[in-house]
């Protein structure tokens, strides 16, 4: 977070009673999702993949401060002191249990100090159309996050996963025609950097699922061999799934799903989406493709976006013309061929934040994200 650069916009800024009561509406389900734990399960390295449950709280205050009050509103940060243990890159997730770092309370407290410094900064400087929206959906994806790490604990309140079942559980596909997809976010909303900017991309004909995979596909694809026929993995998957003897989605027993048949599969890796993907004589969608789809039409061609992020085979890259904004670590470090692109949104993810033109991004053997497969085929041009 350390290159702070302003951006030239054409955007208005919103209306200030608008943003102010988005605010206050996001802390309130944020502090909801975590009111039923207690302090020690708060504390908790529920798995070495994620950041106990109290340092995401820590850093969406430190980073509202850093942003909104700090480069917004030129005042000197609330605590300093706290920046290189709630920055994510000096402090990454795998040491965040073994820090000092604030308790539950004080966490709290922090929120609330940093978030009443925000509210007199937008009565003295107003509102940046840009700064105010980045935080607001800062903490919007963390609470994404947060409900991976419930999930790997099994600490997720009642009634989540709010997975609905699939509009089209028999598998139908609808064809795209060739065209030409105006690609990423325009100039009249906020967008993230890697999102922009906006460029006309040749996209051929294709067919894609109406509906993301269910379970019981998935279902018949591993009573069917799907983890133990080498041929439908490509070598880094089928090295991945022997090392780690995989054999199933990541929230099923050895008895099978234990949510609906009829919802979409989640808890996928990219490797399990491509392997499930070659054994249907079908594969995954690139981004294009899958923009191409989700905005052709009015959106009307593919169902159930939004319920489970879907896996595509880009790599996470610049557009032609990439500039970073508003820091070099949200995006732009990530870029090159580690990471693969995932498109929709999930249960868990607020539509404010999963547009049509939204990336998100992980490494393809993860599966603590809520990922599923949406299918594609290639039809004759
Ligand atoms: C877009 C979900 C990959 O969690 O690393 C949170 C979002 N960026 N804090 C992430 C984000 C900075 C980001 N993802
Ligand atoms: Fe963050």
């Amino acid at each position: 977070m350390k290159t702070g650069v302003r951006m030239a916009t054409s955007l208005h800024a919103p209306d200030t009673t608008d943003l102010c009561a988005e605010l206050a509406a996001q802390r309130a389900r944020t502090l909801a999702l975590v009111s039923h734990l207690d302090e020690a399960t708060l504390q908790s390295v529920v798995d070495p993949l994620m950041s106990p449950l109290v340092w995401d709280l820590g850093h969406i205050a430190a980073y509202e401060d850093l942003w909104l009050v700090h480069r917004h509103g030129d005042l000197p940060l609330l605590r300093d002191d706290l920046m290189g243990v709630y920055d994510a890159f000096e402090t990454p997730r795998a040491v965040r249990g073994d820090i000092a770092i604030l308790g539950p309370d004080d966490a709290r407290d922090y929120l609330a100090a940093v978030r009443a410094r925000t509210l007199s900064v937008i009565d003295s400087h107003g509102v940046d159309p840009v700064l105010h929206e980045l935080v607001l959906r800062h903490e919007m994806q963390h609470t994404e996050t947060m409900r991976q790490t419930m999930t790997l604990g099994g600490l997720l309140p009642e009634g989540e996963p709010s997975l609905r079942p699939v509009t089209d559980a028999d598998g139908a596909f609808t064809a795209i025609p060739a065209g030409v997809l105006p690609m990423g976010a325009g100039p009249d909303r906020f967008s993230y950097d890697n999102e922009r900017p906006r460029h006309d991309v040749p996209v051929g004909p294709f067919t894609i699922a109406r509906s993301p995979v269910t379970n019981a596909t998935w279902l018949s694809f591993s009573e069917g061999g799907g983890y133990e026929r080498r041929e439908w993995w490509s070598s880094e998957g089928w090295a991945w799934k022997e090392e780690y003897d995989i054999s199933r989605p990541a929230e099923w027993d050895q008895d099978g799903p234990r949510r609906a048949h009829d919802e979409p599969v989640q808890h996928v890796s990219w490797f399990e989406a491509d392997a499930f993907a070659r054994a249907h004589g079908a594969r995954l969608p690139t981004e294009a493709e899958w923009e191409r789809a989700a905005t052709w039409n009015d959106g009307t061609s593919i169902a159930d976006v939004g319920q489970v992020w879907e896996w595509t085979t880009s790599p996470f890259t610049g557009y032609p013309g990439f500039v970073a904004h508003p820091y070099r670590e949200y995006s732009e470090v990530f870029f090159g061929d580690a990471y693969r692109v995932l498109r929709g949104g999930s249960w868990a993810a607020d539509k404010r934040v999963a547009t049509a033109t939204f990336r998100n991004w992980d490494l393809p053997r993860r599966r603590q994200i809520f990922a599923g497969v949406r299918l594609v085929r290639d039809v004759e041009a």
